[in-house]
């Protein structure tokens, strides 16, 4: 297993603490029980909270994949990638007792993930259901989802992912893309994703942090310097230019891709209205924020 991928795995409770704080359901007692179990260091709650003005795109994210996977009410099969510790396997999974729902990450995160699910169900706050499965893997991996994917039935899937593409290289995002579009011309289905990272978007949200924090705000240059010590490599340069760039990577590689703004959802967001956040500043960045959903043309 890479080492580069394994350390892009602490940005996971940075999200899911973000999470916390726009009240989506059960991502309090989530990050509260990893905190409990793990303790990490690393990780200070109240510095976190004067940072986290990008909560309104972190919840979006999440909501987006939910209202469109939604708006699909023939799958009852979802995979998702590189899934940290979100909340959406253990929900989806306990209200379609007949679905099937599989979660992949690297090693330790799955590992983890495993402790804080089983902790969940020993307090009774929510249920472990059985029709979850997290498995350990690489995502750029072929083997590592062909072994994710064999329990499922021959029926169309959704493959959803939020917060990883960010860390790939184009090399590794176009790997991924290759066995989405392998697994779905196998069983039907979509990709479900607003994990299109574009410099336009990640400007828009350097711009929508910048208003939201004021001096707190630390730039993208910094935030650039802490992802490219992390990982090795500046990710900004594998940043897609724009939207437009983004559609054409993946029509390249055979797929059919409808866009969404996700500006469309803003007014269904909970975190500015908790946070004090002035809801046209994250309007008008969501301008250039997009989820897709695709499939094999
Ligand atoms: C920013 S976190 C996002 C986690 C989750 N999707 C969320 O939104 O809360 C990035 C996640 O990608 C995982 N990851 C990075 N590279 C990966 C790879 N090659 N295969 C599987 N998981 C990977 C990390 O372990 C981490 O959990």
């Amino acid at each position: 297993m890479s080492a580069v991928h394994s350390k892009s795995s602490p940005t996971a409770l940075s999200v899911a603490y973000r999470r916390t704080l726009a009240n989506i359901p059960f991502c309090d007692e989530i990050f509260r029980h990893y905190k409990q179990l793990f303790s990490p260091s690393d990780f200070d709650e109240e510095k976190q909270k004067k940072v986290s003005g990008d909560t309104p795109y972190i919840e979006a994210r999440s909501l987006i994949i939910d209202r469109l996977l939604g708006k699909k009410p023939n799958i009852s099969q979802t995979l998702e990638l590189a899934c940290g510790l979100t909340q959406r396997g253990v929900i989806f999974g306990n209200e379609h007792p007949d679905a099937r729902c599989v979660e992949v990450d690297l090693l330790e995160m799955i590992e983890r993930k495993s402790r804080v699910l089983d902790s969940l169900h020993r307090d009774r706050v929510i249920q472990r259901p059985a029709n979850l499965s997290l498995v350990a893997g690489n995502v750029t991996d072929m083997a590592s989802l062909s072994m994710a994917t064999r329990s499922f039935r021959n029926e169309p899937i959704a493959i959803l992912f939020e917060g990883l593409m960010r860390y790939l290289s184009m090399f590794e995002k176009r790997l991924v893309a290759k066995h989405c579009h392998a697994l779905l011309s196998h069983y039907g289905g979509y990709v479900i994703t607003p994990d299109v990272v574009t410099k336009t978007g990640v400007g828009a949200l350097g711009e929508m942090m910048k208003k939201i924090l004021g001096e707190s705000y630390v730039g993208a240059k910094a935030s650039r310097e802490v992802s490219n010590a992390r990982l090795g490599f500046d990710p900004a340069e594998h940043y897609f230019e724009n939207v437009g760039a983004a559609i054409h990577f993946y029509e390249s590689l055979g797929f059919r891709v409808g866009t969404h703004c996700l500006a469309d959802i803003v007014d269904e967001l909970a975190s500015p209205g908790l946070l004090g956040i002035d809801i046209e500043i994250v309007r008008e960045a969501f301008q250039s924020l997009h989820a897709f959903v695709m499939s094999p043309a």
